[in-house]
């Protein structure tokens, strides 16, 4: 017992669970999801499983995401991303949704896949209906060797290392990662993003894990909010852009590993029926960088405060306005709104890991939870 005890320590790196080592290993991590792909000096960004169907991609009519859970929400980032970078319509699909609603498939459709494990059952015979339909399936997984990773043409592996916390952090953050070196890949052959703009972001990838390990240091704040916070009932998250998917997994990240009811929205949608629900014990998380409709996200935050809603924003480092208008406020390393999302998540994660743990919840095995649901 007592060696089991050791080694499931050692494992663990002396942190008191895994998704919190797998929270802190994503500086370190997302390097290796770029190392030997991302070139910025050499203005170089190639993956093998882009390179030999480069063809596919720059012809693609249009790009289908297919995912579950903590991966969907990496789509709908990739969703902006990709649309924002080449120009390429891109539609991100529940793969519970789109493998049994009959979906148009057209042979010039590419379709990448997101799957953390390669064995979610959904994702899978998503993957086969598309194949079935004569499209091109690339794959984004962790896990190499897997069912998914197997079943598509090509693909590319996030590289983050085993994920044994069921609650995904450092898969989404990689699978970003590898999503925006392919967007910038494509927007760069496809002339739709500017020289200048492609080096800047490539420059700006590259020193991610640096902010990554900086937005790390919100910690403390982070626990102390959630001892402010961790009796709530319910939850509401806001974000706008590309931090509206942000939004999504943050809620996801609280429901699933303390129990409470929480809920991601686009901050504008809150005045077309949530924001009846906002009273003094609704906490509203509220992504609210500097970059990206930031005058927008402050009124909606003034919204949220006349109805005495309890705000905690995530502000950029040095923010004044929000400041004035939140009960606690997140500093975060500025990037810019592209990228943003890689920073953004990081204290939602930690916020949802601390909440947990002082519930007294099973953090890396949360109650009928399964790390893969191989079945429907
Ligand atoms: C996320 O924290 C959950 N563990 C869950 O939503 C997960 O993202 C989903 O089941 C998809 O898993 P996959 O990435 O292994 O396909």
């Amino acid at each position: 017992q007592q060696l089991q005890m050791n080694l499931e320590q050692i494992e663990k790196g002396g942190y008191d669970h895994f998704m919190l080592k797998e929270i802190y290993e994503q500086p370190s991590v997302i390097k290796d999801t770029y190392r030997g792909r991302l070139h910025a000096n050499e203005g170089i960004v190639q993956m093998a499983g882009v390179e030999d169907n480069i063809e596919k991609f720059l012809n693609a009519k249009r790009i289908l995401i297919v995912a579950c859970g903590t991966s969907w929400h990496a789509g709908l980032v990739a969703e902006y991303i990709f649309e924002e970078f080449t120009r390429i319509p891109v539609e991100v699909e529940y793969a519970s949704e789109f493998r049994y609603r009959n979906p148009i498939i057209n042979k010039d459709d590419v379709v990448i896949a997101i799957s953390q494990s390669g064995e979610t059952a959904d994702t899978m015979a998503a993957i086969k209906l598309a194949k079935e339909n004569g499209a091109f399936v690339f794959g984004v997984c962790n896990v190499v060797g897997s069912s998914i990773s197997r079943e598509s043409h090509a693909g590319a592996y996030t590289h983050a290392g085993p994920e044994i916390g069921v609650a995904s952090t450092k898969a989404f953050t990689t699978q970003i990662t590898v999503l925006t070196m392919i967007a910038l890949r494509l927007g760069k052959a496809k002339g739709t993003l500017s020289n200048s703009d492609f080096h800047a972001y490539l420059q700006e990838l590259e020193i991610i894990p640096e902010k990554v390990a900086e937005a790390l240091e919100t910690n403390d704040r982070a626990k102390e909010i959630a001892a402010a916070f961790k009796d709530a009932p319910n939850c509401l998250y806001l974000g706008r852009g590309y931090n509206f998917p942000v939004a999504l997994e943050g809620a996801l990240k609280l429901k699933e590993i303390s129990y409470i009811h929480a809920e991601g929205y686009p901050a504008a949608e809150m005045k077309h029926g949530p924001i009846a629900l906002i009273d003094e014990h609704m906490p509203v998380i509220v992504i609210a960088p500097k970059q990206g409709h930031y005058d927008k996200i402050v009124s909606n935050i003034q919204e949220i405060k006349s109805r005495s809603g309890k705000i905690i924003a995530v502000v950029t480092k040095g923010d004044t306005q929000v400041r004035e208008l939140a009960d606690y406020v997140i500093e975060i390393p500025e990037t810019s709104d592209a990228l943003s999302p890689l920073i953004t998540t990081i204290p939602l994660q930690l916020l949802s890991y601390y909440i947990a743990v002082m519930r007294g919840c099973n953090v890396d095995q949360p109650r009928n939870l399964a790390k893969s649901v191989t079945v429907e």
